[in-house]
């Protein structure tokens, strides 16, 4: 059990930022990614097609001896974190835009996909907007991810915002794809804090093993990808090795 993999699950590359972020408190454990990109992008999906494709990839993903399962990824986390529970029979951690977190009179822009914009409402200060391509343009521009364009993503947006530098007192990126792009967002709208739900979902996954003596102190870590791992491996290095 305790040797066993830790799981991240993603839509495409998202849910490499929360892998590195486990890497680093984390740095004797095993752990297996699965980068559905055939499937990507998930928040332009419904909730049926979101479910019938996680299940699939927990019956993949089940097939290696797993310790728990991470959600790399606030659109499914959002949305159907509770079936995928049910389904997996696994210890299961997501990553949540963290608004509750964010002070009620402060300015806040929320980014991220359509469907997990759904299901946050707008208010005075908390402007709610869903980004329709932006996830494709980060997963076809990998490779160099200077090429993406705020702008031309801002104006295919579903939701209210001020499309002005310096207005927003905090954003945060309910994307974990928009993680790869943070200095682009903040260059753009120069916010006072740029955040995202990866630093929480990391330390309940620590307390969980913590508190289940099912850490690991191996002398690196490992990454076992699945899925369009040629992609990751070409731009991300992060197979194994130590912190
Ligand atoms: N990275 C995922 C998220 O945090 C999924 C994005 C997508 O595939 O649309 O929502």
């Amino acid at each position: 059990m305790n040797n066993s993999y830790i799981a991240v699950l993603d839509s495409g590359i998202g849910g490499i930022s929360v892998l590195k972020d486990l890497i680093k408190v984390l740095p004797g454990e095993k752990f297996l990614y699965f980068g559905d990109n055939g499937n990507a992008p998930y928040g332009n999906k419904t909730i049926d097609e979101l479910t019938v494709i996680s299940k699939r990839n927990i019956d993949l993903i089940k097939r290696y001896p797993v310790k728990c399962l991470v959600l790399g990824c606030n659109t499914l986390s959002v949305n159907i974190i509770y079936s995928i529970m049910r389904y997996s029979g696994l210890p299961t951690f997501g990553v949540f835009p963290p608004v509750e977190r964010v002070s009620k009179n402060k300015k806040t822009l929320l980014l991220s996909t359509l469907r997990t914009a759904k299901t946050f409402t707008s208010s005075d200060n908390l402007h709610v907007l869903g980004l329709k391509n932006l996830v494709y343009d980060i997963e076809n521009n990998v490779g160099d991810l200077t090429k993406i364009n705020i702008e031309r993503n801002l104006s295919l947006s579903e939701g209210f915002f001020i499309n002005k530098k310096n207005y927003y007192d905090t954003i945060i990126l309910g994307c974990t794809h928009y993680v790869f792009i943070k200095n682009k967002i903040s260059d753009h709208f120069c916010p006072k804090n740029i955040i995202s739900g990866n630093e929480y979902t990391v330390k309940a996954v620590l307390d969980f093993l913590q508190n289940n003596k099912s850490l690991v102190n191996n002398k690196g870590f490992e990454v076992k990808f699945i899925g369009n791992f040629a992609v990751f491996n070409e731009h991300f290095y992060i197979s194994s090795g130590q912190t």
